[in-house]
């Protein structure tokens, strides 16, 4: 299998017979490879439905999640759920942490998402759920989540971090396709619709953190999701990852962990057997 996916001729035929299942250079690449079969992609319309379904209970990564949240949010604090769909998360995670009266819990979302979940909230009467299409609104918040949505823009969400004229204060990242070969794209199959995402290489990944001003206060395995490449584990997600990053030289805020100076040393511990 290893040959034929190297040697041009029966790599194009591979490749042919693959079609999206497989991997990819670029996220454009992937994305038109998926095109013919999108149905919609993350504008189905049975997708929000599905995300709001799936967070009527959390998921095992959501617990890590809550855990690092927990103490986190005061008062009149602002959280930036990039790719937050209707609000699934803040929905669910409010029940957990009973979110402060004054909080804004502010959605990044697509302009079919941002409407319906606007219409959502105020049906609801919630009034800390907002919705935007701008990504500056990012500046300076307590919290930035990137709960299963990073992987779907071209541009690294560490860069776009460093664009913004004030960075968040802490970073949560959940449900992300990390490999441990280099960074490349492919296409997830979501049952009903299919979209490109990038598959980060996990140090590369952390670095670009690091570079910016970070540093890793945890990290932990999604294992409700994974993405497997067949024939091809450094390509393979197995299972989705997650990181708690915070802005260096910020203490913990009450109830949140030191930062461990052997951070990922637990990781290799439990790859190692
Ligand atoms: C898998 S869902 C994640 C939902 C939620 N954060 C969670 O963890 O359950 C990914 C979300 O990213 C959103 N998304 C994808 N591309 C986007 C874009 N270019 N701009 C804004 N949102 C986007 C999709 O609409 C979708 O709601």
């Amino acid at each position: 299998m290893r040959r034929m996916a190297t040697w041009p001729i029966t790599a194009a035929i591979l490749n042919a017979m693959l079609g999206y299942h497989r991997v990819f250079n670029s996220l454009p690449e992937a994305a038109a490879a998926a095109r013919p079969y999108a149905e919609g992609g993350h504008e189905d319309p049975e997708y929000p439905k599905l995300h709001m379904s799936l967070a009527e209970v959390p998921r095992p990564s959501d617990y890590a999640a809550l855990f690092h949240m927990r103490g986190l949010i005061d008062d009149r604090a602002k959280i930036f759920d990039f790719g937050g769909s209707l609000g699934n998360l803040f929905y669910l995670y409010d029940r957990y942490l009973n979110l402060p009266p004054d909080c804004i819990w502010l959605v990044f979302e697509l302009p079919a998402w941002v409407e319906l979940g606007r219409n959502v909230a105020t049906n609801r009467g919630e009034n800390r759920l907002q919705f935007t299409r701008k990504w500056q609104d990012a500046a300076g918040v307590e919290l930035l989540i990137a709960s299963g949505a990073l992987h779907y823009f071209d541009t690294p969400l560490s860069q776009m971090v460093s664009e913004l004229p004030e960075k968040p204060s802490h970073i949560l990242i959940n449900r992300t396709p990390l490999i441990d070969g280099p960074t490349k794209a492919t296409v997830q199959d979501g049952g009903t619709h299919r979209v490109a995402c990038v598959l980060y290489n996990r140090a590369e990944f952390v670095t670009a953190f690091e570079a910016i001003g970070y540093e890793v206060v945890d990290s932990w395995k999604a294992w409700e999701l994974s993405l497997k490449i067949v024939g091809k584990p450094e390509f393979s997600a197995l299972p989705y990852s997650g990181f708690f990053f915070r802005l260096k030289g910020q203490a913990p805020k009450r109830g949140g962990i030191k930062t461990d100076p052997a951070a990922g040393a637990n990781d290799k511990a439990f790859e190692a057997g």
